[in-house]
C-alpha cells in the first residue's frame, strides 16, 4: 500500500494531455471539443451533429431520456464508436475514430454502463486492469489501483473477489478501474444510477476531491438529478440525439423543452 495519499497527477506519457488539466480552472480553452458529430445505426440517427465543449477543471453533466443517444456520444468520444461526421479534440489533437486504447493514453478515462467486473479476479486485481495503462509492470499498475481504491474508499475491499461485491460496490470499482489509468480526464456513465441517497453523496463527494485536489476534469452521464444538482458546473441536455439545451443545472432543469424531452420517459427524478 503506497505511504501518500492518492494522486493523480501528471505522469509519464501524454504529456500534453495530462498538462491541459493540471491545476487547470475553469476557464481556460476547452480540454475537450465535440462538434458536429453524428452517428447512424442503420435507419436511426443516434447522435445527430451534436457539440459539446468541457473545459480543464470543469464538472460537466450529459443529460436526456432513456435512449437520447448519450452513451453512444461517451463510444465516440472514447473510440469505442467512429463518428459518421464531426470532430473530436482533445488536449489540441484529433481524436475522433481512433482506437479506444490510444483516448486511454491521451488521458480519457472512462466507465461502461453495464458493469462487468472479471467475477473470479478480487477487487484490487480488476482495478489493476486499469492500471497497466502504458505499463506492463506489475508493481506500477497494483501502485495505481491501490490509489484508486483509496480515493474512492474501497482499499478495504480490496482482496475481496468482484462476484461478492453488492450493485453500488461494483459501480465503485468500475469507476476505480478507471481512475487506475490515470485519466486527466473522466467519462462517468451512470455509475450513481441505483445508489441509495448516501451512497449517491458519498461518490459525489468522492469525484469532488478528485475534481477539486487533483484537477480530474469530468463528464458525467447521469439520471440522478440529485448528483447532477451537487457536482455539475454545466449541463447539456440530449434529446433524440440532438443537444437541446445547455445551461446551468438550475436553468435546465427550468427549461420547458427539457421538461417536455422527459414527459413519458419516467421524468427527471
Ligand atoms: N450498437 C448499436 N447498434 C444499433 N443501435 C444502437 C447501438 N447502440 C445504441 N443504439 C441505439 O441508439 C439509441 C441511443 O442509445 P444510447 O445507448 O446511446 O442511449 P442513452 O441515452 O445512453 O440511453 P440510456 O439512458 O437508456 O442509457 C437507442 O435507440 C439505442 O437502441
Ligand atoms: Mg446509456
Amino acid at each position: 500500500m503506497p505511504e501518500r495519499g492518492p494522486d493523480f497527477g501528471p505522469t509519464s506519457g501524454a504529456a500534453d494531455a495530462r498538462a491541459g488539466a493540471a491545476g487547470a480552472r475553469a476557464g481556460a480553452s476547452p480540454l475537450l471539443t465535440v462538434a458536429g458529430v453524428s452517428k447512424r445505426f442503420r435507419g436511426l440517427l443516434a447522435v445527430a451533429d451534436a457539440s459539446i465543449d468541457v473545459r480543464a477543471g470543469e464538472i460537466v453533466a450529459l443529460i436526456g431520456p432513456n435512449g437520447a443517444g448519450k452513451t453512444t456520444l461517451f463510444n465516440l468520444i472514447a473510440g469505442s464508436l467512429a463518428p459518421d461526421s464531426g470532430s473530436v479534440r482533445f488536449a489540441g489533437r484529433e481524436i475522433a475514430g481512433e482506437r479506444a486504447d490510444r483516448v486511454c493514453a491521451a488521458g480519457i478515462g472512462r466507465t461502461f454502463q453495464l458493469v462487468k467486473p472479471f467475477a473470479d479476479m478480487s477487487v484490487i486485481e480488476n482495478a489493476m486492469v486499469g492500471g497497466f495503462r502504458g505499463t506492463a509492470d506489475r508493481e506500477r499498475a497494483r501502485d495505481r489501483a491501490a490509489r484508486a481504491l483509496q480515493a474512492l474508499d474501497m482499499w478495504t475491499l480490496r482482496d475481496r473477489p468482484a462476484s461478492s461485491l453488492t450493485l453500488p460496490d461494483r459501480k465503485r470499482l468500475e469507476v476505480a478501474r478507471a481512475l487506475a489509468t490515470e485519466p486527466t480526464m473522466l467519462l462517468l456513465d451512470e455509475v450513481m444510477a441505483g445508489l441509495r441517497p448516501t451512497e449517491t453523496d458519498l461518490m459525489v463527494a468522492a469525484f469532488r476531491k478528485l475534481n477539486a485536489d487533483h484537477g480530474i476534469t469530468i463528464l458525467l452521464i447521469e439520471h440522478v438529478m440529485r448528483a447532477v444538482m451537487a457536482l455539475a458546473q454545466r449541463v447539456y441536455v440530449l434529446h433524440h440525439g440532438q443537444i437541446i439545451a445547455q445551461g446551468t443545472p438550475q436553468q435546465v432543469t427550468r427549461d420547458p423543452r427539457v421538461l417536455e424531452s422527459y414527459l413519458g420517459s419516467g421524468g427527471v427524478h
